[in-house]
């Protein structure tokens, strides 16, 4: 087994972020003399996978892995079966994230005792946690690479050092200050992408595992984003969603500091580009100077996620969330005085230490108050090593399951309510796909985030056509095009 790990990092210059993205570049051929062997070998091309359990985040870094995967010759696959590599990028923000992929671990073995040739890396936040990495040692040993996080621009080289070894590779990093532009990228969507704009967390919510598996905040320089940005746009992207865990603090550790609001600013003069999402907004962050930003934008989506995660002060409190429920309710207020057309969405954690069912009451008044587009409620799972898994009043699971379900249907009911207000609306669309139902229908997204099925030809794909609104079914509409 070989082990490395790196706990002292030092400061490091951009020069030397532009060597690594060439050292990398030379790992990458060197990989690609490994894959042209397997290539003979097998008589065919190599097939690779890359699977994402995660966030938004996690799955701009799938693309990562699979530009570097496809860049030294590996041929993509959805299908784990018939892959010659299987990489899991995993995430560990809930325990049931890390129990399926415990679950698929099993298969991925039994795939491997008929094709001993095979090779299987894990990779994301899970990696991150000592006690992940104790049990695949243990119990998965078929494994042939791990590491984490921080290291993933070191991929090419991680894979050399596995086709060189025939031992498990484990290179775990506790923390990095690098940030290394100029890797290959293989994009999902050819008209939409996520950029990162930001890593890390240095929120510390109470229950909350990222800070400790992402490492602390680091903005990319502006620079750097908006050249991405362009090269996107130069190749067909229409639509970008920038990417970070509290968008909202962007750019503050930067040499020469920004906020987010003048970031956005910046990316609205890039020509040919037509839409600009971002998530996560945290509610103790969003600026005047943002919502200013948004109002007069005619790229910025009318789309705002907000999480909530709890609606009684005293478990916003102990959630370490830093704002009262009276405070994020004028925060909307705001937002929707300035934007009445603007739908929000949020995040809500049921059965946080402590909760009681007149607490969950808050958060279900919140919900009513806000009259939220879409909310993702989640159940309260304990993380290892947060502050909220050494409280003591954690909350028995009838409890819980009884605030969760009664919070669900309000939910529902009012994102139900909210959709139905645009029936018979005509609005822009930017096709996605052929609809997965009906290959007659094709999907579009609205600015909003919502989506619409309407019959018409697939050479669409890609482009803005404007949809009527014909028929709401509940969280997504049916309609037609208007020429
Ligand atoms: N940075 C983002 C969210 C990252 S995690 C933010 O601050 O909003 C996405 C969501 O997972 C969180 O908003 C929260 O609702 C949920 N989550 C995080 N930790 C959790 C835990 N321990 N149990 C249940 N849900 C959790
Ligand atoms: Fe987690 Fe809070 Fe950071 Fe979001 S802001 S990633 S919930 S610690
Ligand atoms: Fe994302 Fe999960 Fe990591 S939510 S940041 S992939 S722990």
């Amino acid at each position: 087994m070989v082990i490395r790990k790196r706990n002292d990092m030092t400061q490091y210059a951009s020069a030397n972020d532009v060597k690594e993205s060439a050292l990398q570049k030379e790992y990458m051929k060197k990989a690609a003399s490994y894959v042209t062997g397997l290539e003979a070998q097998l008589g065919r091309k190599p097939l690779c996978c890359v699977t994402t359990f995660g966030c938004q985040m996690n799955a701009r870094d799938s693309e990562k892995l699979l530009g570097i995967l496809t860049q030294i010759g590996y041929v993509p696959t959805d299908c784990e079966e018939e892959a010659d590599f299987v990489i899991y990028n995993t995430c560990t923000v809930r325990d049931n994230a890390n129990q399926r992929v415990y679950g698929r671990l099993g298969f991925l073995n039994s795939l491997k005792k008929k094709k001993p040739h095979m090779r299987i890396a894990l990779c994301g936040c899970m990696m991150q946690e000592h006690a992940v990495i104790e049990k695949i040692k243990n119990s998965y040993r078929f494994v042939d690479l791990i590491f984490g996080t921080h290291n993933i621009y070191k991929f090419a080289q991680l894979l050399v050092t596995m086709f060189e070894n025939h031992e498990m590779i484990i290179d775990i990093w506790e923390k990095t200050d690098q940030i290394v532009e100029d890797l290959p990228v293989s994009r999902k969507y050819p008209y939409k992408s996520g950029i990162n704009i930001m890593f890390g967390c240095n929120n510390f919510c109470s229950y909350c595992i990222v800070p400790y598996v992402r490492g602390r905040e680091r903005s990319r320089e502006p620079g750097d984003i908006l050249g991405e940005i362009e090269r996107l746009v130069d190749d067909g992207v229409v639509e970008v969603m920038l990417l970070g865990q509290n968008v909202n603090s962007y750019g503050r550790n930067l040499p020469q500091p920004m906020t987010f609001a003048q970031l956005l600013r910046e990316v609205e003069q890039i020509e040919g580009l037509r839409r600009i999402r971002f998530m996560t907004s945290h509610p103790k962050d969003l600026s005047d100077e943002l919502i200013e930003v948004m109002q007069q934008s005619d790229k910025i989506c009318r789309h705002l996620h907000l999480p909530v995660q709890a609606g009684s002060n005293r478990i916003l409190q102990a959630m370490n969330r830093r704002y009262t429920k009276e405070q994020y309710l004028s925060l909307v207020d705001k937002i929707k005085t300035a934007m009445p057309d603007i739908a929000i969405t949020t995040d809500i954690i049921v059965g946080f230490p402590g909760e009681t069912l007149a607490d969950v009451e808050e958060t279900i008044d919140v919900v009513r108050k806000v009259q939220y587009d879409n909310a993702f409620t989640f159940i309260y799972s304990k993380r290892t090593g947060t502050p909220a898994a050494a409280m003591t009043n954690q909350v028995p699971d009838e409890l819980v399951k009884e605030g969760f379900d009664k919070l669900l249907k309000v939910v529902q009911d009012t994102a139900r309510e909210r959709a139905a207000l645009l029936q018979g609306k005509v609005m822009e669309a930017l096709v996605e796909g052929v609809n997965e139902q009906d290959a007659s229908y094709l999907t579009g997204r609205l600015t909003n985030n919502m989506l619409v099925h309407f019959p018409a030809e697939q050479r669409l794909i890609g482009q803005f056509v404007n949809v009527s609104l014909d028929v709401c079914h509940g969280f997504y509409y049916t309609g037609h095009v208007v020429c």
